[in-house]
């Protein structure tokens, strides 16, 4: 039997509620192909703080270090707001990301067809929108130094090498020859210097696949094209700021930032949380979407363990329930019956093991 370590980091608000739902799959998912999943849950973010000072305490670096894969709930906490830095639960996973040397985050945006309606875009602009976005994940305004606040003067820095930017880049290149091939590089070359390398990196870089197009677009136009063209992008390539927001701007198309999901590569351990927060109004009440952290579990599956039979029962599973009617309020439109967090997650593990029974008549 496979056994593999895996360690859960529920974090703040919502991310308890969705993680919950999360591991239920994932133990379905373990049941159904005869995997053994290890779970080492441990505190991060403000429920680190809480009870440890730290938003990322040693047992939880420990922790990660020596596990095969990272599962993240989310953090935030809007009574740490005011806090400094160093207690920040915001700090706990940007200091995660760069101990696991995860730079490579990426976030797929799909549309399934059972929520076309889910979105305020027209139904036309969303037919054939299937896009990756490749967001560089540890460098950046992020990271850079010098950073600080002197009264009533604050700096960040926003640097890369171009080391930082080949190794994203090939992520990109590589992503597109499995899709359709086509890499949206986007930057700010017309004002800043920074994008003028990325661009001339990533070029550089594009010259090793000539089988996929590259094309390049500024940070603000790409902004508008996601919303007004989306179909006509394939890869979004982009900086470690510009792709945090374009992630969230992308999660309209799909009908809610409760749907995405997303996985943080390196050389090492993967990290794998859904793209949204910790939605504090929203914490404590079974009502937030777990779609996003279940399909982070998919990705986890696919990309973490290299098990894609597992990660497309999961995908396969989350397609179903959402065409049989399975709705958070999130996704609910007038007439629609709503369901809740859990009875969300149990719909799906439903699925997963009713796959299973398939499989054997
Ligand atoms: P958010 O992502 O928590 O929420 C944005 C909006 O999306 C809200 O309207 C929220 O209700 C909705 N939403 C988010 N997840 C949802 C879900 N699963 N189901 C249904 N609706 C969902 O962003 P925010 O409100 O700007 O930030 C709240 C806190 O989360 C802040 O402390 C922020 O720093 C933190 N945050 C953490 C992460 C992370 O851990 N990766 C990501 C983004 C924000
Ligand atoms: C995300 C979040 C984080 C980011 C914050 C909480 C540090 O918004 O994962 O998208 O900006 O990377
Ligand atoms: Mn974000």
């Amino acid at each position: 039997m496979k056994r593999y370590t895996i360690a859960v980091l529920p974090g703040d608000g919502i991310g308890p509620e969705v993680i919950a739902q999360a591991v239920r799959v994932l133990e379905a998912v373990g049941e159904r192909f005869e995997i053994r999943f290890a779970l080492d849950t441990c505190p991060v973010g403000a429920a680190a703080v809480r009870t440890s000072n730290s938003p990322l305490p040693p047992e939880t670096r420990r922790a990660v270090t020596r596990s095969h894969a990272v599962l993240l709930g989310a953090v935030g906490d809007p009574t740490l707001d005011d806090a400094p830095r160093e207690l920040r639960p915001e700090t706990g996973l940007l200091t995660l990301r760069k101990l696991l040397d995860v730079y490579a985050n990426l976030r797929p945006v799909a549309i399934h067809a059972a929520l076309a309606g889910c979105s305020p875009l027209k139904p036309d602009r969303l037919r054939g929108v299937d896009l990756l976005v490749v967001r560089e994940l540890t460098g950046g305004l992020y990271y850079g130094e010098p950073r600080g606040r002197n009264g009533k003067r604050a700096i960040n820095t926003l640097a890369y090498t171009t080391a930082e930017i080949e190794r994203i880049a090939r992520v990109a290149f590589d992503a597109a020859r499995g899709r359709r091939r086509l890499v949206t590089s986007v930057d700010k070359a017309n004002v800043l210097e920074v994008s003028q390398l990325w661009r001339e990196t990533v070029t550089q870089v594009g010259r090793a696949y000539p089988d996929v197009r590259l094309e390049h677009c500024y940070v603000d136009t790409a902004a508008m094209r996601l919303v007004s063209d989306p179909a006509s992008l394939d890869v979004v390539l982009t900086e470690n700021m510009f792709g945090d927001i374009l992630s969230d701007e992308a999660a309209v198309l799909a009908g809610s930032l409760g749907l995405l999901p997303s996985a943080s590569l390196g050389d090492g351990a993967g990290l794998f949380e859904p793209v949204h927060g910790s939605a504090p109004p929203l914490a404590g009440r079974d009502v937030a979407n777990p779609v996003g952290a279940i399909a982070t579990v998919a990705l986890l599956l696919r990309h973490g363990l290299n098990l894609p039979a597992a990660a497309d029962a999961v995908d396969d599973a989350i397609a179903a329930a959402l065409d049989a009617g399975a709705r958070t309020p999130d996704l609910a439109r007038p007439g629609d019956q709503i369901i809740g967090t859990k009875e969300m997650g149990s719909r799906v593990v439903e699925l997963v093991l009713a796959e299973a029974l398939e499989g054997l008549s």
